[in-house]
């Protein structure tokens, strides 16, 4: 890999575009003006809390990751939205029920400001909402058009020097990849022509690539997996990443399955549950978006335990996904994992988790690496793909004949590397035997 010969600095303001302004988006807006007033730390977040070790263990260099990398500051950080609901970030917050109504009135100045404007959506791709915040036009064509002119004015509106926009909206119906996504002309071609394969996501990534905005996708929607998608990204020099933050089931799924695979203990079935009442989970009781969910659940498993080099061990085990929505909980999920493992002499036992989460409250300090990493790529000239950014997603993209790597430590590491790549920094093996002379 050629070493990027400089980051350009992060001057001036960095526009945070967020299709969707809802418990995620409303939870990582609220966070960030809660930081920056001194009101609460951003637990959960990497670009604010983590350090890098550089050299040697014994050379104690240990720097906070924005102290190696230039990242753009908190307070040069601003929110622009869409949504199909015309509610502000306040009145979308309190909807939402994730933080508590005495922090969201001391911030309600900043949050009203954040207006959503009028979205990209059509119920047919999310059947379970309907809004009248949307835009109209001919063709889908002429509403990526609009989207553009958004991103322009924004940006202007507000000064911003530097843009990255990152899907906080709901998970669409499943789609297959098909002709009209195999090339950028037929892409942009399908789009003209009202084609029911476009779906809302994708000309949102189609605009933002367009205005040279890096894209990264937080729902598990083909959006910016298809080859249309990811040669217009090539063709402006854009990054893109995804896909569905990694946030609770699936991040405990991928700290325990790589614990068995270094142990090589055998796995027989996962059987794993969720109850949720937010309003992600309302739109997740329809099978179509379901179906997109539990695409991207599903493969972490095949992935981590490689059956076919462990056929004894994973040959032919068990895993079964289910989302329940269950209004009471609201956005306080709960995740049920029964585990049937297997160890020596192929005698059994079980592993039993219950996550008692909040989605949003894990989802918004990912939301924030995310815009600030990528903004990242972007200045350090980081093109298309970010495979680094696994770490982050569920279904993480990767170069086409690679498959991905969801173990979360392997995943840590190459965050950590690229960070001492981009930062001019040796990479860390942990090989470790100059220790010992
Ligand atoms: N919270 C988590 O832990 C987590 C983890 C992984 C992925 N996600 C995904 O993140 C997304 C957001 O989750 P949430 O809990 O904030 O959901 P939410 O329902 O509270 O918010 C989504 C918002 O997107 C809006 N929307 C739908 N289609 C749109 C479009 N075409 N353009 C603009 N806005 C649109 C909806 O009106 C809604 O306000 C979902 O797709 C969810 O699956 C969440």
């Amino acid at each position: 890999m050629k070493k990027p010969s400089s980051i350009a600095p992060a001057e001036g303001r960095l526009a945070v575009l967020v299709p969707g302004l809802g418990a995620v988006a409303t939870t990582l807006i609220a966070g960030v003006e809660a930081v920056r007033r001194g009101l609460a730390k951003p637990i959960g977040s990497l670009t604010q809390m983590a350090t890098v070790r550089l050299g040697k263990r014994t050379e104690k260099r240990t720097p906070a990751i924005k102290e190696l990398v230039p990242l753009a500051e908190l307070g040069d950080l601003c929110f622009g939205a869409w949504d199909p609901f015309p509610d502000d970030a306040y009145e979308s917050a309190v909807h939402a029920r994730v933080l508590e109504r005495d922090l969201l009135e001391r911030l309600k100045e900043p949050l009203s400001a954040v207006r959503p404007m009028p979205a990209v959506f059509s119920p047919e791709y999310v059947r379970r909402l309907d809004g009248p915040n949307v835009k109209k036009a001919p063709t889908k064509r002429d509403l990526g058009e609009l989207l553009r002119e958004d991103i322009r004015r924004f940006m202007k509106a507000n000064d911003c020097a530097r843009g990255v926009m990152v899907w906080c909206a709901s998970t669409e119906v499943y789609l297959e990849p098909s002709a009209v996504h195999a090339e950028l002309g037929a892409f942009e071609r399908a789009m003209a022509a009202n084609d029911p394969a476009i779906a809302p996501s994708m000309i949102y990534a189609w605009a933002a690539l367009q205005e040279g905005i890096a894209f990264a996708n937080g729902a598990p929607n083909l959006t910016v997996d298809i080859p249309a998608i990811q040669q217009l990204a090539k063709k402006k020099g854009v990054p893109i990443a995804g896909k569905d933050f990694k946030t609770g089931q699936t991040l405990m799924k991928t700290v325990l399955a790589p614990m068995l695979k270094a142990r090589m203990l055998g796995l027989e079935g996962w059987f794993s549950t969720n109850i949720l009442g937010n309003r992600d989970g309302e739109v997740l009781d329809d099978p179509g978006s379901f179906k997109t969910k539990e695409v991207s659940k599903l493969s972490v498993l095949e992935h981590i335990l490689q059956p076919q080099l462990y056929p004894d061990l994973y040959g032919h085990f068990d895993h079964k996904v289910q989302i329940n929505y269950y209004r009471p909980r609201g956005d306080n999920k709960e995740g049920w994992d029964a585990i049937d493992i297997v160890g020596w002499l192929g005698y059994p036992m079980q592993i039993k988790v219950d996550f008692l989460c909040r989605d949003s409250i894990l989802a918004a300090p990912v939301a924030l690496d995310v815009a600030l990493f990528m903004d990242l790529a972007a200045r350090a000239g980081l093109k298309g793909i970010q495979e680094w950014l696994s770490f982050y997603f569920k279904s993480p993209m990767v170069a086409e004949g690679l498959y991905p790597e969801h173990d979360l430590f392997i995943q840590l590491t190459k965050l950590k590397n690229t960070l001492r790549h981009v930062a001019g920094e040796e990479l860390i093996t942990h090989l470790g035997l100059d220790y010992y002379g």
